[in-house]
């Protein structure tokens, strides 16, 4: 190890309590080292080294909290980042994950792009003996405690939001689901909340991997199968923007003909809702940055964190205004 003698406890700065944290509002392919290494010149630093695998770029979502992590996690504020993006391929964040085991970092952090696959890896990081914190997404996996803390949303409930808007504004539509990536938990636990609320109501489904391309395809290919969805449930705004383009395509209206209710509420979100052509937005608020560098400061030191940090998300509907999406951050 190049810096100092952080913590190598793995779960040991852990405690299972569960912790609520409203969050203020604040924000391509490859690797880069966002930290100079602070070395001051005996071979040490002061410096903690974090190796971050980010899932992809995917959409807005996504590009804001790679700016907030990065912000965050700079060498001003006591980081020595190795930030990888994966490019949404699960096989480039194993990689990753090995190269920073073998670059010995003392935190390794990931947004898992799905839900399995990582038993072997995740093995290796705890033989390692370097704590692993997990972002934005969760991990289904048969290695014990294989983390030390997760900071995300709740996708569960943003689902459940989501499908009570409905069941209340729309109760008679026919819902078309435009799923994100299937098996990451993102669009597991949106469509289990979803669901349980309307899932009566829906007449199909299909992935757009949370990107604009493959939403518009998707809605196309929708379009042809269900002549008769009135809605569509996007997993997040990425893919409701794509929708857009394919409903205006076929002649139809979107947030009229066809109702739209997404995920997220970035900006290019909330100017569609404001311009009526989506109909409700539950938030997913990317811009975590700052609680995330807080729990890894501590769990390089082996101080106890909760074992999960909930992200705070809203929604909004077409009372939005002009102004508010002028406003936000990302
Ligand atoms: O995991 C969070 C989801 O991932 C966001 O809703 C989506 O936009 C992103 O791709």
């Amino acid at each position: 190890m190049k810096g100092i003698n952080r913590a190598r406890t793995g779960l040991a700065g852990a405690v299972a309590t569960f912790t609520i944290l409203a969050l203020a509002a604040c924000g391509g392919g490859g690797s880069d080292t966002a930290g100079d290494g602070g070395d001051t010149g005996d071979g040490g630093s002061d410096l903690i080294r974090v190796g971050f695998s980010q899932l992809g770029a995917e959409s807005g979502w996504r590009t804001a909290n790679t700016e907030s992590v990065k912000e965050s996690l700079s060498a001003d504020n006591g980081f020595d980042l190795t930030f990888v993006d994966a490019q949404q391929k699960q096989e480039n964040q194993i990689k990753a994950l090995r190269d920073f085991v073998a670059q010995d970092v003392d935190v390794i952090a990931f947004s898992p792009v799905i839900e399995t696959g990582w038993d072997e890896v995740l093995q290796e990081i705890k033989d390692s003996g370097i704590p692993v914190v997990l972002v934005d997404r969760t991990v289904d996996t048969t290695v014990d405690d294989p983390f030390v803390t997760w900071i995300g949303a709740d996708f569960k409930a943003e689902g459940t939001t989501a499908g009570e808007w409905v069941a209340e504004n729309a109760p008679d539509a026919k819902i078309f689901e435009l799923q994100g990536t299937l098996g990451s938990g993102a669009q597991v636990d949106r469509e289990e909340g979803f669901g349980e609320v309307v899932g009566d109501q829906i007449i199909g489904k299909a992935s757009g991997n949370f990107t604009r391309a493959e939403g518009k395809t998707a809605v196309e290919a929708a379009l042809q199968a269900y002549p008769d969805m009135t809605m569509i449930f996007t997993h997040n705004d990425d893919m409701g923007l794509g929708a857009i383009e394919a409903i205006e395509a076929a002649g139809k209206v979107p947030g009229k003909d066809i109702q739209i209710v997404s995920v997220d509420g970035v900006r290019d979100g909330l100017q569609a809702l404001v311009d009526k052509k989506f109909n409700f937005v539950v938030e997913c608020n990317p811009v975590f940055g700052d609680q995330l560098a807080e729990l890894i400061t501590k769990v390089a030191d082996g101080e106890d964190v909760p074992k999960e940090t909930i992200v705070i998300d809203k929604a909004f509907d077409q009372t939005i205004t002009q102004a508010d999406v002028d406003a936000r951050a990302y």
